[in-house]
C-alpha cells in the first residue's frame, strides 16, 4: 500500500542492518511513497550487513557514517545532497546500542565507559545529526526529523538497562531540538515510541521474548510490526503531519494507555488456579 505520499521528497534513513530493522522497512516505504533516499549506517555495520541488497532495490547510495563522529556525519550530508541534488526533507535516525546490554552487565553494576557510549550512540547522535544538518543548512523548511524510541524512557523496564537512559535524554533532545529548529527553519523534530520488534537491537535486550509476548497481550491492537512502523514514519515524514513537532508519538497498539488487559488477568487467573490444585 503506498499513496505517493512523499514524491519529490529526498532524505537519509540511518540504521537498516538486515532485513528485520525497522530502517529497512521504513527504506522501502519511503522509496514506494515516491521519496529518494540515501543509506547510511556505521562502517563496521556495513560491512557485515546485507544493506546493498536493500539499496539495489531503493535504487539508493551507500554512504558510511559513524553516528558518534562529526566528521563523518558532515561527509555524510554533504555527500548526500549531492548525490540526492539539493536539501533534502526528511531523515530517520534509527540508532540504538548498549555495550552493557551486548556484555550482559547489569544495571546496578554498570560499566561507565559502556554507559557514556550507550548515550553516546542512542541519544547524542540525534543531536549531532540535528546541529550537523543545522549548520550545513541540509534540510529544507518544514522538513521531518524521526528518531526512534521506547516506553523504557518513561516506566521502567529492568532488561533494558541503560538503554532506557539513552531513550529518555533523545526524546528530550528531540524535544529541545525541536524547538530551536522549529523556529530557525520550521524544521520538525518527533520521536516514535514503538511496540517490541524482532530485530537484532531488540532482541539483544535481556527478557526480550517474555515482555515482546507481555506487550502483544496488554495491546489492544497487538504489538505494531516493523511495516506498520515504517508507515508511520513515511506519515510523519510527509506534508500530512506538518505542525507536529516535538512529540514522542507512541505506535504500540495501545499498550502506553492500558494498565492491565483482560488477557493478562486470564493468564495469571490460569497460574494462580494451577498452583492452587498443586
Ligand atoms: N526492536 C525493538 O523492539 C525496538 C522498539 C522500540 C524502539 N526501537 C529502536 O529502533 C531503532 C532501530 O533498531 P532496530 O530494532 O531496527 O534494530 P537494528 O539492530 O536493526 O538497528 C540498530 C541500528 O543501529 C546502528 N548503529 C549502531 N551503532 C551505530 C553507530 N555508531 N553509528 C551509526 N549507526 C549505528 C546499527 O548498525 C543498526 O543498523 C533503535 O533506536 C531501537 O532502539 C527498537
Amino acid at each position: 500500500m503506498a499513496n505517493q505520499l512523499l514524491k519529490g521528497k529526498k532524505g537519509i534513513i540511518f540504521g537498516a542492518l538486515d532485513e528485520r530493522s525497522i530502517a529497512w522497512k521504513a527504506a522501502q516505504q519511503a522509496v514506494a511513497e515516491g521519496a529518494q533516499i540515501v543509506l547510511s549506517n556505521a562502517p563496521i555495520a556495513l560491512r557485515m550487513g546485507k544493506i546493498n541488497e536493500l539499496a539495489k532495490e531503493c535504487n539508493a547510495t551507500v554512504i558510511a557514517a559513524d553516528a558518534t563522529s562529526l566528521t563523518d556525519l558532515e561527509a555524510l550530508m554533504n555527500q548526500s545532497m549531492e548525490v540526492l541534488g539539493g536539501k533534502m526533507d526528511f531523515i530517520l535516525h534509527s540508532i540504538g546500542m548498549s555495550p552493557n546490554v551486548r556484555k550482559n552487565i547489569e544495571y546496578t553494576d554498570t560499566n561507565y565507559d559502556n554507559f557514556h557510549k550507550t548515550l553516546d550512540i542512542s541519544a547524542l547522535s540525534l543531536h549531532r545529526v540535528l546541529q550537523t544538518a543545522m549548520k550545513l543548512d541540509a534540510l529544507n523548511e518544514w522538513s521531518s526529523v524521526v528518531a526512534l524510541s521506547y516506553i523504557a524512557a518513561q516506566r521502567s523496564f529492568p532488561g533494558y538497562n541503560d538503554m532506557a537512559d539513552a531513550k529518555a535524554l533523545l526524546e528530550s533532545i528531540a524535544r529541545s531540538f525541536g524547538y530551536h529548529y522549529g523556529f530557525a527553519k520550521k524544521v520538525r523534530v518527533n520521536t516514535v515510541s514503538q511496540s517490541p520488534t524482532v530485530t537484532t537491537a531488540g532482541s539483544g535486550v535481556s527478557g526480550f521474548d517474555v515482555f515482546y509476548t507481555y506487550a502483544e497481550k496488554m495491546s489492544p491492537l497487538g504489538n505494531a510490526s516493523a511495516e506498520d512502523c515504517a508507515k508511520f514514519c513515511a506519515l510523519l515524514f510527509s506534508d500530512y503531519t506538518r505542525m507536529v513537532t516535538m512529540q514522542n508519538l507512541f505506535h504500540d497498539g495501545g499498550f502506553s494507555n492500558t494498565g492491565v488487559s483482560h488477557l493478562i488477568v486470564e493468564e495469571i487467573q490460569k497460574i494462580a488456579t494451577e498452583s492452587a490444585n498443586g
